[in-house]
């Protein structure tokens, strides 16, 4: 028996407008954004959901009705499939719901930054531990990363956060941690983090991939918090003044991550994932040689 609050809650940040996604994003949020058939938010649930997650808490903005409404059944359709006798369809499409009562949608009404969209979550986490997912950081792994996150949060309680390496011009783009004590093959003590920060500042070349295991003392550093980099409030920031009080561990999960937030990142999961799919992956791998060989001629 794990002697650690069990984690039963994630937190999906869903506000952003997607600028970088113009004019998809136009009237759809960026979330919806497929790779081949599953929208990029429904991956992220899937990846909590096998980590055995119970409750998803969505935190939203304007235009993001959609997602809810992704995430509720669709009578008409169901009825359609029913009667029309497809019923593997139909299956695929209830399995991927939430149970009644396990979603819980409330908005971030200014887009303050990242740390102000999990604060707008904290009545709705209370005071247990939670998982944070950023949708846009698509991480392909078998288990998932939450699942081989949480093997260590079984043994070390307290903050993980899912880490990985990046080349030195990609540095600055993420949040990076310092490398403390070993704690297991993969995991070790988060000594230090900082936002963004420019490469010769960085304290390791690890980056904050977009999942963590935080306890819920969180919320208070997060409410004491100023705007930090770009002016906003950031998650980052928060944790470093938490790092003071408690523990973070960092784990080397293993996997792919794809930044779907960035066009080339969103372009190679769609490949990656389609290759993958046992029904079609040899025929697309085909049209992908014949467009690789006609650039070449
Ligand atoms: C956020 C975090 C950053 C992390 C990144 C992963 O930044 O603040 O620490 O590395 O997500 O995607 P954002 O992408 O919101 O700018």
């Amino acid at each position: 028996m794990s002697l650690q609050k069990k984690v039963k809650t994630a937190v999906f940040p869903v506000a952003g407008l997607g600028t970088r996604f113009l004019p998809a994003t136009k009237a759809m949020p960026k979330e919806m954004l497929t790779i081949v058939d599953r929208p990029v938010i429904q991956l992220a649930v899937d990846e909590a959901r096998e980590a055995g997650i119970e409750h998803f808490i969505f935190v939203t903005g304007r235009n993001k009705a959609v997602i809810e409404d992704h995430f509720d059944r669709q009578f008409e359709l169901e009825e359609t499939l029913a009667a029309r006798g497809k019923t593997e369809e139909l299956e695929l499409l209830l399995k991927d719901l939430p149970q009644a009562g396990q979603s819980s949608f409330t908005r971030q009404q200014e887009p303050l930054g990242l740390g102000h969209a999990v604060w707008c979550a904290r009545n709705l986490v209370g005071d247990e531990p939670f998982a944070l997912l950023l949708p846009d950081m698509l991480i392909k792994a078998q288990p998932g990363c939450l699942a081989q996150m949480l093997e260590t949060y079984e043994q070390t309680g307290g903050n993980v956060i899912a880490v990985e390496e990046v080349t030195p011009e990609n540095i600055s783009r993420y949040g990076v941690v310092g490398i403390g004590e070993t704690i297991g093959s993969r995991a070790f003590q988060i000594s230090s983090m900082v936002e963004k920060p420019p490469v010769e500042e960085a304290p390791s070349n690890l980056i904050i991939s977009g999942r963590y295991i935080l306890q819920p003392e969180i919320f208070a550093e997060i409410e004491r918090q100023d705007p930090g980099a770009g002016g906003e409030i950031q998650i980052t920031d928060a944790m470093i003044r938490l790092l003071e009080k408690q523990a973070f561990a960092g784990v080397r999960f293993s996997g792919k991550t794809y930044d779907c937030g960035d066009k080339v990142g969103f372009l190679a999961a769609n490949v990656a994932y389609g290759l993958d799919r046992e029904e079609f992956g040899d025929a697309f791998r085909t049209e992908i040689e014949t467009i690789l060989a006609g650039m070449k001629s």
